[in-house]
């Protein structure tokens, strides 16, 4: 039987780290399905299309990746697309309370359903989305933290910007 996972998350955008925990799940599990959170309530800096769009682009040689946008409970997504599997990325310690607690919520409201975590690569430990939005809004470097066309998308949203 073939071991699917989902990998969770906001990934406003998608960055390196975000890439080198799909792509060392991959080495674990036969499938990933990259699950982009629809949060109404959040404000977002591009829309869960626009990230689904780029996130295909990023792997668009890779077929054992999928990528969906989802709402509502995750343990729901995971009972429709069939998968046992959650995976997140710890970053350091910090990361440690909120996964945690997430990790025991959905264990209660799915048992059996397993949670893996992969811990970050020292050269992403730093690495969030929030930070990247930061960096780029005022115009800093980004271009060795998130893929190519993540970089490019968000030259093109500042750049107008400032138009
Ligand atoms: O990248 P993020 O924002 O830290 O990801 C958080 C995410 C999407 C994994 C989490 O908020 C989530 O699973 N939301 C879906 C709603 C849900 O199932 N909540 C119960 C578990 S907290």
């Amino acid at each position: 039987m073939q071991r699917k996972a989902v990998y969770p998350g906001s990934f406003d955008p998608f960055t390196n780290g975000h890439l080198d925990i799909v792509r060392r799940s991959l080495q674990v599990v036969d499938r990933v399905v990259v699950a982009i959170l629809k949060n109404t309530s959040k404000q977002s800096m591009f829309s869960p299309e626009q990230r689904k769009e780029v996130i295909e682009e990023v792997f668009a040689n890779e077929p054992r990746v999928e990528v969906k946008v989802f709402s509502g409970l995750l343990v729901e997504f995971c009972r429709q697309n069939e998968v046992s599997i959650i995976i997140r990325g710890l970053r350091a310690v910090s990361d440690f309370d909120y996964e945690h607690a997430i990790f025991l919520m959905n264990r209660s409201l799915k048992p059996g359903l397993e949670t893996m975590f992969l811990m970050s690569d020292t050269e992403h430990s730093f690495i969030s989305s929030s930070i990247i939005r930061e960096v780029a809004s005022l115009g800093g470097e980004i271009e060795k933290h998130v893929p190519q066309i993540v970089a490019r998308k968000l030259r093109d949203r500042f750049q107008n910007q400032d138009k």
